[in-house]
């Protein structure tokens, strides 16, 4: 009603100022719903239809005649990438279109704080919406199932608790800017070998427990406003217009309002693209010709382009369909560029960087930290030292390039190089070490030695790279090992002195056969436009270490879950993968089978130690725990809380992450946690039923500072 006298009196005013009234759909103050009835009202045929397929490369219909701009979408999801061609992969070649490098999904998650992953999200919002894009394509939330998968760094670890619980603040930082999420790639985009066509089986167990949890977070809980469908298929059809997946799991069981996005070429079937919950489709052309350089890129002959449009004439399909996707492309347009706001949002390169920073610090994990002589090597005291060597392609090398469609131009990243040269000065030489091209590693692996021979210590920066067959998209790594002959230079450079502190740049587990020798290691990821700072910062001692691994360091790739099986789980055979692991993945699989790690799940050391004393039950099921700093300098740890269910009816893990909680700590200090463990926390899918149960019994809780470090455990009874 109070609406109804708001339209009849706009309008009296209207009519009797002689000004027209602003239409419905113009109008943000209006309720969205009623804004897409309006325009949808004044929509042609053909005007509906252009809004479900790409234009350009990153760029999505509106409707001109009705003063309803298109949609610009960028990736994602580290920062928002070069300005790209028209309809070609190529950069566009603007001076223009750099940005803030933040550091790789895997460091964000390294931190498990989730108000740096809010402070994340609205830092690339704010630069989205400087740049003018609505649709920010990220972040990835595929589960680290292999090592060897080449998008790793893009996704949050093995855990879908951890991935979960950081994807929800960092989606809601971005959109805080009025710049829309597209989560991705959903689902089951657990490899890039074969990810186009390869089909995966997995049980419905699987699927529910380690694979959705996150996608269904960020819609129920981060209210995200769209959603990129994964290139492969699931279970028979492509992820892109996948009916269970799509329309039964995502719009039903979810009741996700946004709109689907295909993965850029990733639309293969016209009938399926109109029936199964695709939205809009991106990067495709279905005729045989193939235009896709330049401008002779047919866009409107998409699937759900002309086709579309000629199969809604005839009456081929029902106009409901189109409606649907309609309204909820109009909705993501009204929730972003056409929402009011008049804020610019902001390209603040050193507020950013100081967020960078702070997430780096959090971030990167100190995986080990021997005595040599009687204090360990970390953090470093220039004073001790004359000659310092570092060594390593990684110290020179501008991480944010490459990986392909997370690719950055940064305004600036600082190099390991750079950082430390202004903090040692003269006592600092560098040698490369290796190469991308073998044919040199021989001659740089003499040089370094030979300088080695000099220094009194070395800091050693290799790891991987975004090149191809690396970290970076398209493809997986062929095994676990560091590429470009490192295990030899590593081995050379320890023989002459074994004074040497290992940083590994890589999104991924790597092999270390020298592990046992190696008395520092430093797991530091890509760590964008900050990089070296952050570095220093650690190895100096500026910063104290409090990053905890995403996922497990196996101590060989044939001990992980996806390997330990065929080559049908992994990585398919005849077009088909199975994933025959099951329900566990990564820690779930190397406790339940009781094997050895090389660094667990949830794992990380300081520089300083703590301790946790006082597990115990208060109240029925609140868990609370006491941390305390016992060592002499303020530092960070994380507090896990892992569950088992000590009896089930089906196979459970031994344990699975529940709950975790950061907490800052000067020496001395000490600090009560708890925790509230629901319902949820002890359930699992239960596939004939086709729902969640809880099986009464009892419960352990497990408190710790990793999945093998439990410092408390009590029972919980159902
Ligand atoms: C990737 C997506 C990316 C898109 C646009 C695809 O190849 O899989 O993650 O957002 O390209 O660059």
């Amino acid at each position: 009603m109070k609406r109804f006298l708001t339209t009849i009196i706009t309008a009296c005013v209207c009519i009797l100022s002689g000004a027209q009234p602003v239409p419905a759909y113009l109008d943000p103050t209006r309720p969205i719903e009623e804004r897409i009835d309006d325009a949808l009202s004044r929509m042609t045929l053909e005007e509906k239809v252009r809004l479900c397929h790409a234009q350009g490369k990153f760029y999505s219909n509106g409707v001109p005649r009705l003063g309803i701009p298109g949609l610009w979408s960028s990736d994602g999801p580290h920062g928002v990438r070069y300005e790209m061609q028209w309809a070609g992969w190529g950069h566009a070649g603007w001076e223009t279109d750099s940005c803030t490098a933040f550091p790789s999904l895997t460091c964000l998650a390294a931190t498990w704080n989730e108000e740096l992953a809010y402070q994340y999200g609205r830092g690339v919002g704010e630069e989205a919406r400087y740049r003018n894009k609505q649709v920010m394509l990220g972040p990835g939330v595929n589960i680290y199932r292999t090592p060897l998968c080449g998008r790793n760094f893009e996704y949050m670890g093995e855990d879908p608790l951890l991935t979960s619980r950081m994807c929800v603040p960092y989606i809601k930082g971005v959109q805080s800017m009025g710049v829309a999420s597209c989560v991705k790639h959903f689902c089951l985009n657990n490899q890039e070998t074969n990810r186009m066509s390869v089909n995966v089986e997995v049980s419905e167990r699987a699927l529910r427990e380690i694979y959705l949890p996150a996608f269904k977070a960020a819609v129920e809980e981060a209210g995200v406003w769209s959603l990129m469908g994964a290139y492969n298929k699931v279970r028979g059809t492509h992820a892109c217009h996948n009916h269970y997946t799509l329309q039964e799991i995502l719009k039903g069981e979810w009741g996700f309002d946004g709109a689907v996005l295909s993965d850029w070429d990733g639309t293969h079937n016209a009938r399926e693209a109109a029936y199964n919950g695709l939205d809009i489709e991106m990067g495709t052309s279905n005729r045989p010709d193939k235009g896709i350089n330049g401008r002779q890129f047919r866009f409107d002959d998409s699937y759900l382009g002309l086709d579309f449009l000629h199969a809604l004439r005839n009456g081929t399909y029902p106009e409901s369909l189109l409606t649907d996707k309609v309204r909820r492309v109009l909705r993501l347009i009204f929730r972003t560029s056409m929402n009011g706001r008049t804020d610019f949002g902001n390209q603040d390169f050193a507020a950013h960087s100081r967020i960078v920073r702070q997430i780096g610090s959090e971030g990167v994990v100190l995986l080990q930290n021997n005595k040599v002589g009687n204090a360990p090597l970390l953090p470093v005291d220039a004073h001790n030292y004359n000659r310092i060597l570092l060594v390593g392609d990684n110290a020179n090398r501008i991480l944010s390039h490459g990986g392909q469609s997370s690719e950055l131009n940064p305004q600036h990243e600082t190099s390991v190089l750079q950082a430390l040269t202004s903090l040692y000065g003269d006592k600092l030489t560098y040698a490369q070490g290796y190469s991308t091209d073998e044919r040199q590693n021989s001659l740089l692996l003499d040089e370094a030695v030979r300088l080695a021979h000099q220094a009194d210590l070395i800091i050693y920066v290799g790891g991987l790279n975004k090149e191809g067959g690396q970290d970076c998209e398209g493809s997986d790594r062929k095994d676990m090992s560091l590429p470009y002959s490192q295990d030899k230079l590593i081995e050379a450079l320890l023989n002459v002195n074994p004074r040497m502190i290992t940083v590994l740049m890589s999104g991924n587990a790597v092999a270390l056969p020298h592990v046992s020798r190696m008395p520092a290691i430093l797991h530091a990821w890509y760590l964008g436009s900050d990089a070296g700072d952050i570095i220093a910062d650690i190895i100096s001692g500026v910063v104290c270490p409090s990053g905890k691994l995403p996922f497990t360091y196996p101590l060989r790739l044939a001990d992980s879950p996806a390997h330990a099986f065929s080559a049908e789980a992994y990585p398919g055979v005849d077009g088909t993968e199975i994933y025959k692991e099951d329900i566990l993945v990564g820690y779930r699989w190397y406790d339940t089978k009781k094997m050895q790690v090389l660094f667990p799940f949830g794992y990380g050391l300081s520089y300083t130690t703590f301790s946790i004393s006082g597990v115990k039950l208060t109240g029925g099921r609140t868990v609370t725990a006491t941390i305390s700093n016992t060592g002499n300098r303020a530092g960070k740890e994380v507090v896990q809380l892992y569950i088992g269910d000590d009896k089930a009816s089906v196979l459970r893990p031994l344990k699975e992450l529940k709950h975790f909680k950061k907490v800052s700590l000067e020496p001395g200090e000490t600090q009560t946690v708890s925790f509230t463990i629901d319902d949820a926390d002890l359930k699992f899918y239960d596939e004939a039923a086709h729902s969640w149960r809880l099986e009464p019994g009892t419960f352990t809780a497990y408190v710790g500072t990793s999945s093998r470090d439990i410092q408390g455990k009590v029972k919980i009874k159902v």
